[in-house]
């Protein structure tokens, strides 16, 4: 008899994006002629730049030759990849790391998930709420938690809530906790971590002792120059801090599938008799069972971000997204909606009008706007009364949607 893991079972009913999905597919099945305008789930939706699709080409081409073919690659990423991303992603921002300290992977959702691993399960965990939900259901499938309440809040985690009071960047706990999970720019409320807030963390994450682990999938949408990229242009952070990028939202490659994470030798856990060990030593350890790296062709055509035309022609792509969200922004705030994200992220966090719950906004705009957004219910329950909009769309999608949206609320 084969016993399941039980702690499957106090995850909720389902993942967010599959009901949404559900109730989109009901919706256009019974109107077979709506014109259903998609700013949900946030997949982008421009096709791969010139420059990666090269990369791809020329190394398909060259596995397809004796001399060019290439098996089994190293688990960690090749080095042409890890000294492009030191280069171009650290160096540039004044920050030295070591080749090793880099593992490229097939995606920052899968490291995100994947990291839980490498800690005891008695580890005081805290999360920011609303939250992109990996960080916490994979804590839940590894039993560190206790069932969750009427509002969807586990037992055993700390729920930090991110509010507009505090313009969706919480502060650290008074209590010491052992990981915390950081998200910036942020899925989904759009906020950006400036320079003293991220300080606030590190110094707090250094105080107790604790680790950070830092997502910044959405770095490339950053518009201001003053607001850090990494958290390692932190003083200290190099000592308490694991992140995580991701070629997807930066360069399209939510399909091709290539990211990668960062983790510092001097980040250290403890054992139960106190020895330091380095996390990064525990991460290489697990990836090398449970990983064989990701595709030749893939880290090429990752390696090709990196170059002037990439960087150039990718950088259009964030451009044109953040414009759109400019749009979003300007034409629902013109017509009375509260809109906040969507200046360093492509995600507005809009509150919903009327005081309407997040499901109940969600089915208005699909029933009478036909337009799919998030309910921010479905991040945590500090994201009720909130719907989340993306601007991976078309400029065209987009005008047209805040005109619905408009006539949807009388507007
Ligand atoms: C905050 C955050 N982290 C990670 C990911 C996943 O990135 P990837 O496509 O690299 O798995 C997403 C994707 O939506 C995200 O929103």
């Amino acid at each position: 008899m084969a016993r399941i893991n039980e702690h499957y079972r106090k995850l909720q009913a389902g993942y967010l994006f599959p009901e949404i999905g559900r109730r989109v597919t009901a919706f256009a099945n019974a109107h077979p002629d709506a014109k259903v305008i998609r700013l949900g789930i946030g997949d982008v939706t421009l096709p791969l730049v010139p420059a990666v699709v090269e990369a791809l080409r020329a190394a398909a081409l060259e596995s397809g030759t004796r001399e060019g073919f290439r098996g089994y690659g190293p688990e960690q990423g090749h080095d042409f990849l890890i000294q492009a991303i030191l280069e171009h992603d650290y160096r540039a921002r004044g920050i030295a790391l070591a080749p090793d300290e880099v593992f490229v992977s097939d995606g920052s959702k899968q490291d995100a998930g994947n990291i839980q691993e490498i800690f005891g399960l008695a580890c005081r965990i805290a999360v920011t709420d609303p939250v992109y939900p990996v960080y916490v259901d994979t804590n839940v499938m590894a039993g560190r938690t206790g069932p969750a309440d009427a509002q969807g809040r586990f037992a055993g985690i700390t729920y930090l809530a991110a509010t507009e009071a505090n313009g969706f960047v919480p502060d650290p706990p008074a209590e010491a906790h052992d990981l915390v999970y950081l998200c910036s720019p942020n899925n989904p409320t759009g906020a950006a971590m400036t320079r003293p807030q991220l300080e606030r963390w590190v110094r707090w994450a250094r105080a107790h002792d604790a680790v950070l682990i830092f997502d910044a999938a959405y770095d490339a949408f950053i518009q201001d120059g003053a607001l850090p990229h990494s958290i390692y242009e932190i003083d200290g952070a190099q000592q308490c801090a694991i992140e995580m990028r991701s070629y997807s939202k930066r360069a399209g490659f939510t399909g091709l599938r290539c990211a990668y994470t960062v983790v510092p030798k001097a980040v250290t856990g403890t054992t139960a008799s106190g020895e330091r060990v380095p996390l990064r030593d525990l991460w290489a350890r697990r990836q090398s069972t449970k990983f064989n790296g990701v595709p030749y062709v893939v880290q090429r055509a990752a390696q090709a971000v990196h170059t002037p035309e990439g960087r150039k022609q990718t950088g259009e792509q964030v451009t044109y997204y953040m414009e759109n969200a400019r749009t979003l922004r300007r034409g629902l705030g013109a017509a009375g909606f509260t809109c906040h994200g969507g200046e360093h992220a492509p995600y507005l966090w809009m509150k919903t009008p009327r005081g309407l719950t997040s499901w109940a906004c969600f089915d208005k705009l699909l029933a009478e706007a036909h337009v799919v957004c998030t309910p921010g219910s479905g991040f945590g329950a500090a994201g009720e009364g909130f719907v989340r909009l993306s601007a991976f769309n078309s400029r065209e999608n987009v005008e047209e949607a805040i005109a619905r949206i408009r006539r949807a609320f009388g507007g």
